[in-house]
């Protein structure tokens, strides 16, 4: 247990002497939450996204993703024992919910905005914007400034609340330069009815041009061990300019949970994975052997697959904060464990080697 302890301290010893070159080695990530830390989750345990005045502490170094509350994930669970979820999980300390205006459509906002009533002032909202919705569909990309400010107003009126924590662009928009959607959310920020901004799936160019003309917090993008895209040039960008990651689907939409095999079935009428060359029978049983490898790790060490997955994540970066998302409480709270186990240097080195020699089939969308 000592040894593992100073594994640990070492670890965390090393990553403060890579963050010399990065935006984050000026800023406290580890203090305490203040704000929204009731349930006493340990500092250690809380990591920052983005930098100075528009960083936000988020507990457990991990959110809940509440789109297959609504959307996207088989069946759509009853919203009772949904609003339940979001609450018990705000019971657990978990303080970073994120939706969007397309997860249902509108649904989903609908959702949370009624679950966070009676907390809503302590916990951190992230919403999207990003498309056009036509007879509840969407129906291709739409980041004009007149639209965004639209969508900023009906997402205020599902979410039930004055200001959104954290805005994020939900697709870059080819026709409208990321500087007008950076400079209308600058406006909308300094109308106090969006504290925070962020991107999701945006390049290198799109991410500096934004982020000179309004303090980006967070990118979030696909980012797990099956798909490591965002490793490399935007990881180290997010670094250099102060940026916080948020990796959704970071267990592979169930994948990496072993959940899956190639007799799943998913309901076309909702469930996006049916689309997804990845999920095919085919895909899934020659990516077979990243799962077991992800397994054999885990059965050593008391771990669910899905644990592995996360903790490997967090190993990452200081300033990665995954957001898994789950209908039910014994799941979110096996997730929110994995932050317990902390991969030391040769472990991580290891199953790294391991898991990057695995050929991966299917494109992830
Ligand atoms: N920015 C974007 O473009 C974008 C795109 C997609 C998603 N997102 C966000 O990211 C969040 C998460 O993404 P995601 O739902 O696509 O993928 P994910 O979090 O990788 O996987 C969710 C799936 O895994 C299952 N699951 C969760 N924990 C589990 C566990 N411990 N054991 C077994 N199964 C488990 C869930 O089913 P159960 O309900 O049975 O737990 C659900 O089917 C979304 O809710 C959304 O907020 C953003």
């Amino acid at each position: 247990m000592q040894n593992r302890r100073n594994f640990i301290i070492s670890g965390a010893t090393l990553s403060t002497a890579l963050l010399g070159k990065s935006a984050f080695a000026n800023d406290d990530i580890t203090t305490t939450n203040e704000i929204n830390n009731h349930y006493k989750v340990s500092k250690t345990n809380i990591r920052t996204l983005g930098v100075g005045k528009h960083s936000l502490k988020v507990n457990y170094g991990m959110g809940i993703g509440c789109m297959g509350m609504s959307w996207h994930r088989t069946f759509i669970p009853d919203k009772v024992p949904m609003i339940k979820l979001i609450q018990k999980a705000y019971d657990t300390g978990v303080n970073f919910f994120d939706t969007a205006e397309v997860y249902g459509p509108y649904k989903n906002e609908e959702l949370v905005g009624e679950a966070i009533r009676s907390f809503r002032k302590k916990i951190i909202v992230c919403t999207k914007f990003g498309f056009n919705i036509q007879n509840g569909q969407l129906s291709g990309l739409n980041s004009k400034p007149t639209h965004i400010r639209q969508v900023v107003e009906q997402s205020l009126k599902r979410l039930k609340t004055d200001y959104i924590d954290l805005l994020y662009q939900h697709r870059v928009d080819p026709n409208v330069p990321i500087e007008d959607v950076a400079g209308v959310v600058k406006d909308l920020i300094k109308e106090g009815k969006v504290l925070n901004f962020g991107l999701s799936e945006a390049d290198v160019n799109n991410i500096r041009k934004a982020h000179a003309v309004q303090q980006i917090t967070a990118l979030q993008t696909e980012y797990s061990i099956i798909t490591r895209d965002p490793e490399g040039q935007i990881l180290n960008t997010c670094e250099e300019l102060g940026i916080g990651f948020v990796p959704y689907s970071p267990i592979s939409r169930a994948l990496l949970t072993g959940y899956i095999n190639p007799l799943t079935k998913y309901d076309a009428n909702n469930d996006n994975r049916d689309t997804l060359p990845r999920y095919t029978p085919e895909a899934v049983k020659t990516n077979w052997p990243l799962i077991e490898v992800i397994q054999n790790f885990g059965n050593k060490r008391g771990l669910t697959a899905a644990q592995v997955s996360l903790a490997w994540l967090l190993a990452q970066k200081p300033w990665i904060v995954p957001i898994p998302g789950t209908t039910k409480f014994a799941h979110l709270q096996e997730n929110l464990w994995s932050v317990d186990f902390k991969f030391n240097e040769d472990e991580l080195k290891e199953f790294t080697k391991q898991i990057v020699n695995i050929p991966i089939t299917g494109a992830r969308s």
